[in-house]
C-alpha cells in the first residue's frame, strides 16, 4: 500500500514527516494545545530513557484493557489482519511503533498536530512500515473507507471539535473495521470547576511557569501520598463526591485538584502528567452517555466498552 493510494495525491515532506497542514491551526485553542504538547514532549523526550520506557510499558498494558485485548499477543494477531493502521494523535509515536512491530506487514500512519512528530520520525526512522504525518486529525485528507484500524488514544478531547473529529475518523475507516477511542471522564464538581478555571488561566502562563506549577502539583501529590493515610469519606452527592474508604491523596486528586504522583513511574513522568492536564486549552470531559451519543450518531456497534475514574474508552465497529 502506498500513501498515494490513501490520499489520492502526493504529500509534501519535511524532515521525514509528511505534511498535511503546513500552518498551525486557525483556532486559538487548538493552536495553544499544539504548542502545549510540543513543549511537553520536548521536555519529556530529553528525560531519562529508562523512565520513558517505564511509561511506554505502562501505557501499552493500559491500552490493552482500554480497548479489550486480553494480551499483547491477541493485539498482534488482530493487527496482523489490518493492512493499514492509523494512530491518530500519536504524540511521541511509541504506540504507532508498537503497532508497526506487532504487525510488520501492516503500514502504520502516526499523525499528530504538534511538532513532536518530527522527534517521532527521528526516533523510529529505521522502522520501514511506519510513517509520520503532521496535521489535524479532524481533516486527515485520507480517502473515505480506506483504513483497517483507527486508534485515537487519549487525544480526541484535545481537538477543536471532538464530534467532528470523531466523524472524520469514522469516515476514513473501512466498513466492518474498528475505531478505538478514549475520552476523559467528568469528575466531581469542585475538580471540574477548578480544572476549567485553570485551563483558561494557563493560556496566559509561560511554559516555564507551567512547568513549575506542574512541579508543585507533583510535590503536593507526593507529600499527600507519603502520609499514607486512608479515611472514611462521606458521600456528598450534590458535589459528585463518592464516599467510602479512600487514600487522602486519591480523595483530593479525584475531587479537588489533579496532583499526580506515581513513585513507580517516576518524577519526570509525574510532572509531565500534571503538565498534560492543565496546559492544553482543549480538554473536554465526558459522561459515558456523551461518549455513547457520538458512537450512536455514527451508527457504530460496540465491541468493547471500558470506564474508570479517569476515562471512558472503547472499540467500536463501523
Ligand atoms: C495526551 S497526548 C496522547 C499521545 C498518544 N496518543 C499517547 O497515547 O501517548 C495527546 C496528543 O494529541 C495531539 N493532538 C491534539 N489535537 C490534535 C489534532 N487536532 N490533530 C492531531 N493531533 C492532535 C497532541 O499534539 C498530543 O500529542
Amino acid at each position: 500500500m502506498q500513501l498515494m493510494d490513501l490520499f489520492g495525491k502526493p504529500l509534501s515532506i519535511s524532515k521525514d514527516v509528511y505534511i498535511l497542514h503546513e500552518d498551525d491551526s486557525r483556532h486559538e485553542n487548538q493552536q495553544q494545545t499544539n504548542q502545549a504538547f510540543t513543549d511537553k514532549w520536548d521536555v519529556y523526550c530529553k528525560e531519562d530513557i529508562a523512565e520513558q520506557e517505564k511509561l511506554f510499558e505502562f501505557q501499552k498494558q493500559w491500552y490493552l484493557s482500554l480497548y479489550g485485548f486480553a494480551s499483547e499477543d491477541e493485539l498482534a494477531a488482530y493487527l496482523k489482519k489490518k493492512p493499514v493502521i492509523v494512530d491518530a494523535g500519536c504524540g511521541l509515536g511509541y504506540k504507532a511503533k508498537w503497532f508497526a512491530d506487532l504487525s510488520p506487514s501492516s503500514l502504520v500512519l502516526g499523525i499528530d498536530y504538534s511538532d513532536t512528530v518530527f522527534e517521532a520520525a527521528v526516533r523510529y526512522k529505521s522502522t520501514d512500515n511506519l510513517v509520520f504525518l503532521k496535521g489535524d486529525i479532524a481533516d486527515t485528507q485520507i480517502i473515505s473507507n480506506t483504513i483497517d484500524y483507527v486508534s485515537c488514544d487519549q487525544v480526541i478531547m484535545h481537538t477543536e471539535n471532538p464530534d467532528m473529529t470523531f466523524k472524520e475518523l469514522v469516515r476514513i475507516l473501512k466498513p466492518a473495521c474498528d475505531f478505538s477511542v478514549y475520552v476523559y471522564a467528568k469528575k466531581a464538581l469542585p475538580r471540574e470547576l477548578l480544572d476549567d478555571y485553570f485551563r483558561t488561566k494557563t493560556k496566559s502562563i509561560s511554559h516555564e511557569e507551567m512547568m513549575s506549577f506542574s512541579e508543585q502539583l507533583t510535590e503536593l501529590g507526593k507529600r499527600l501520598s507519603d502520609l499514607n493515610v486512608t479515611f472514611n469519606a462521606p458521600s456528598i452527592r450534590l458535589l459528585g463526591i463518592a464516599g467510602g474508604e479512600v487514600d487522602i491523596q486519591r480523595f483530593i486528586y479525584w475531587n479537588f485538584i489533579k496532583c499526580f504522583w506515581n513513585e513507580e513511574l517516576g518524577h519526570a513522568t509525574s510532572v509531565a502528567t500534571n503538565y498534560d492536564w492543565y496546559s492544553p486549552s482543549n480538554a473536554k470531559r465526558y459522561s459515558k452517555e456523551e461518549l455513547m451519543n457520538m458512537v450512536e450518531n455514527s451508527a457504530l456497534k460496540t465491541i468493547h466498552l471500558h470506564s474508570e475514574e479517569a476515562c471512558h474508552s472503547g472499540r467500536f465497529r463501523k
